[in-house]
């Protein structure tokens, strides 16, 4: 399996969230939160309810991961929190449970990809 291509470092400005659908599923699957250089790639699925085949979405609009002050990411649905770079649930009914890691490539042409085999469920 190739590479991804997600997007430009610029696409992201630095702080906020943006979401992706990498494997074509029909939905924003994966998320990217930018700090500064840093990215955070989350799968778009709240550890609180959900399957694995019926994952639930964090955001409630586009691109809407993080609360009003940037600081955490936030699901939608009830409220819960996570921290940026760890994934872990801080607030909320699913607190100590994480988010999945989505390994994500910053090139030196400052596209952002998402490796083979970097997050895509196993069929
Ligand atoms: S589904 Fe995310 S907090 Fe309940």
């Amino acid at each position: 399996m190739d590479s991804v291509y997600l997007c430009r470092l610029d696409d992201i400005p630095d702080g906020t969230s943006r979401g992706f659908d990498p494997w074509r599923e029909g939905r924003d699957t994966v998320f990217v939160v930018r700090q500064g250089a840093v990215l955070h790639a989350w799968r778009n699925a709240c550890p609180h309810y959900g399957t694995r085949d019926r994952e639930v979405p964090l955001a409630w609009r586009k691109d809407a991961y993080l609360d009003a002050d940037r600081s955490s990411i936030v699901c939608a649905a009830h409220g819960a929190r996570f921290d940026i770079a760890t994934g872990i649930c801080t607030l909320g009914p699913c607190l100590g449970q994480g988010l999945q890691r989505v390994e994500v490539e910053l090139a030196p042409d400052n596209n952002i990809y998402i490796p083979p085999q970097g997050g895509r469920r196993p069929i």
